[in-house]
C-alpha cells in the first residue's frame, strides 16, 4: 500500500493525465465530429455532452444514484475529470450549486461538448482548481460530496480523504468509488504500466478505516476482481455511499 507520493511523482502523474485527455480531445475534434455531435444532440439522437471516463459504469454500480434526494442545495465533485460523474448525477437530482474541483480544471474547461463548456449551468457551476490537499472549502458544508476514481491520482490520499469527509455536512451524503490494490496487484501493475499514472495504491482496510464509523451506510460493496474495470490489476472495487452521522469537528 502507498498513500502518499512526492510532489514530483504527483506532477508526473498529472502530466500523464493532462496529455492523455488532450490527445483524446484531439481525436474527438477531428473531421467536424463535435459539430456533428452538436447537431445530433439538438434532435436528441445523442446526449448533450460528449465523452465518458467510465462514468456510465460507475453510475450503474451506484444503482443509477437512485438513493439521492431529488433536490440538493450544495454539491461538489472532487477530482471531477473531463467528463465528470456529476453530469450523470444531475440527471437524477436537481442541484442548486455545484462545485467541480480538479487541478486540471482549466484544461478541462476548454474541452468542447462537456459539462465544463456548457452554457446551461453558467452561474450555478463553480470551477475550482485546488489540489484537494489544500481544500479551500468550509467544513460541514456540502449536502453531497462525490469522489470517484480519484484517490490513486492525488499526492496524499490521507489528507484528501480527511478533507472530503470534513466538508460533508452532518446529514449530507458522501459517494466514494475506488479501485483496490493489494501486494500482488502492485507487482503486476508495476510490470503492466509502471507507477507513473497511478502512483498511489490503496486497499479496502485503509478505506474501511475512514468510512466504517462516521456514516450510516446507504450502499457498500466491494466488487470482486472479475467485476472490476481492470480485473487484471485490481483485486476489488470499493463502492460506497453513506450519510454522515459523526463529525470530528462537531456541528460547526
Ligand atoms: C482518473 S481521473 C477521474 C476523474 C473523475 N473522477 C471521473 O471518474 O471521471 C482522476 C482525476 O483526479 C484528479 N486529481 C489528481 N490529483 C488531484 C488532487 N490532489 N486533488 C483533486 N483531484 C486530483 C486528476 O487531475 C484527474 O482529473
Amino acid at each position: 500500500m502507498r498513500t502518499k507520493v512526492t510532489y514530483s511523482e504527483w506532477k508526473k502523474a498529472q502530466e500523464w493525465e493532462r496529455n492523455f485527455w488532450i490527445n483524446d480531445q484531439i481525436k474527438k475534434s477531428k473531421r467536424f465530429k463535435n459539430q456533428i455531435w452538436h447537431l445530433l444532440s439538438l434532435v436528441n439522437l445523442v446526449p448533450e455532452y460528449r465523452g465518458d471516463d467510465w462514468n456510465l459504469w460507475w453510475k450503474e454500480k451506484f444503482d443509477n444514484y437512485s438513493f439521492l434526494p431529488t433536490v440538493i442545495e450544495n454539491a461538489i465533485e472532487i477530482g471531477c475529470g473531463p467528463y465528470t460523474n456529476m453530469r450523470l448525477i444531475l440527471q437524477q437530482s436537481q442541484i442548486k450549486y455545484v462545485v467541480l474541483n480538479d487541478p486540471l480544471i482549466n484544461i478541462y474547461n476548454s474541452f468542447k461538448k462537456t459539462i465544463h463548456s456548457s452554457s446551461s449551468f453558467k452561474g450555478n457551476i463553480i470551477s475550482d482548481s485546488h489540489p484537494f490537499e489544500v481544500n479551500p472549502f468550509k467544513y460541514n458544508y456540502f449536502d453531497l460530496v462525490v469522489m470517484i476514481n480519484v484517490l490513486d491520482h492525488v499526492q496524499d490520499a490521507t489528507i484528501c480523504m480527511q478533507e472530503a469527509i470534513d466538508i460533508t455536512k452532518l446529514g449530507g451524503i458522501f459517494i466514494f468509488g475506488q479501485d483496490l490494490t493489494n501486494d500482488e496487484d502492485e507487482i503486476l501493475l508495476r510490470n503492466l504500466e509502471g507507477d507513473t499514472a497511478h502512483p498511489i495504491k490503496l486497499n479496502h482496510n485503509w478505506v474501511d478505516s475512514w468510512l466504517s464509523n462516521n456514516f450510516k451506510i446507504l450502499m457498500k460493496w466491494i466488487l470482486p476482481k472479475s467485476e472490476g474495470r481492470n480485473p487484471k490489476a485490481h483485486y476489488g472495487t470499493y463502492i460506497f455511499a453513506g450519510i454522515k452521522i459523526k463529525s470530528r469537528l462537531g456541528n460547526a
